[in-house]
């Protein structure tokens, strides 16, 4: 899909990634950038409209989907990461949190828009993914867990949306310079130039960004004979 004179909706626009997809998307000619934030104070940019959303809270969804009927593309980028291992006491809670935000989040934004969507002509759905969602690492395991889901969850909407012409794009990116990131010591992609080739993908039909060379030394590791995913990392 063209990005010119799209009409977007990006959730978690106020900071990190969806700030900068707000920020892109505007340059990039969208018509209309609505940038939902759990509160819509925190939205910094002008030129755009701001939407209050929690994507956890289903009358927020409802009502958003009511607001923006115009919309032709939805990026999901509104995550969490409460960090931790399997075998914490906390670990249930943690992964409950991250599959309500990372999974069920997204899902019923994916279901609340798919018909707008379909109605204004297909349009796309970008879903922020991660290596994660290929490998386990020990202090995020249950938000590994969380992206793995959603990675899956995003390849059913694919085939699902595909007869009413939608493109869905995963993203999938190992570390971002973002405040997601603040306390970890490794190279990191620019937040910008992760849309920027999201943005490439969008316009070229593609269903699937690797946005880094991290994310794709594991995704060709997948399919050695001795997966990527059967060892530690990181
Ligand atoms: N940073 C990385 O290294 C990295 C790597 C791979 C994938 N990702 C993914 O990239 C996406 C963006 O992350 P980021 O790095 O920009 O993180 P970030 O700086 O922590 O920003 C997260 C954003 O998500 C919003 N959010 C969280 N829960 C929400 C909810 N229930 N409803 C609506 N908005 C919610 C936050 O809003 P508040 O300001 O209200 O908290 C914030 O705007 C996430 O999906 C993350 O999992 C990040």
């Amino acid at each position: 899909m063209k990005v010119r004179d799209a009409v977007v909706l990006v959730t978690g626009a106020n900071r990190g990634l969806g700030r900068a997809w707000a920020r892109l998307l505007l340059e990039a000619g969208a018509r209309k950038v609505y940038a939902a934030a759990r509160d819509p104070r925190s939205i910094d940019l002008p030129d755009v409209i701001p939407l209050e959303l929690d994507i956890t809270r289903p009358e927020q969804v409802r009502r958003a989907a009511a607001e923006c009927g115009d919309l032709t593309l939805l990026v999901n980028n509104a995550g969490i990461v409460r960090g931790g291992h399997l075998f914490d006491d906390e670990a249930f809670e943690r992964a409950r949190q991250e599959l309500d935000t990372n999974l069920f989040g997204t899902l019923a934004m994916c279901r609340a828009f798919a018909p707008i969507l379909g109605a204004n002509g297909g349009g796309a759905i970008v879903n922020v993914l991660s290596v994660l969602s290929w490998i386990s690492i020990p202090g995020g395991a249950t938000y590994s867990m969380s992206k793995a889901a959603t990675w899956s969850m995003t390849n059913g909407v694919r085939i699902a949306l595909k007869p009413q012409g939608t493109q869905v794009v995963g993203v999938h990116v190992a570390f971002m310079d973002t405040d997601m990131t603040a306390g970890v010591d490794a190279p990191k992609a620019s937040p910008l130039d992760v849309v920027i080739q999201t943005v490439a993908a969008l316009e070229a039909g593609q269903e699937e960004v690797l946005a880094d060379g991290l994310t794709r030394e594991v995704k060709r590791g997948l399919s050695l004979e001795r997966g990527v995913y059967l060892d530690a990392a990181g």
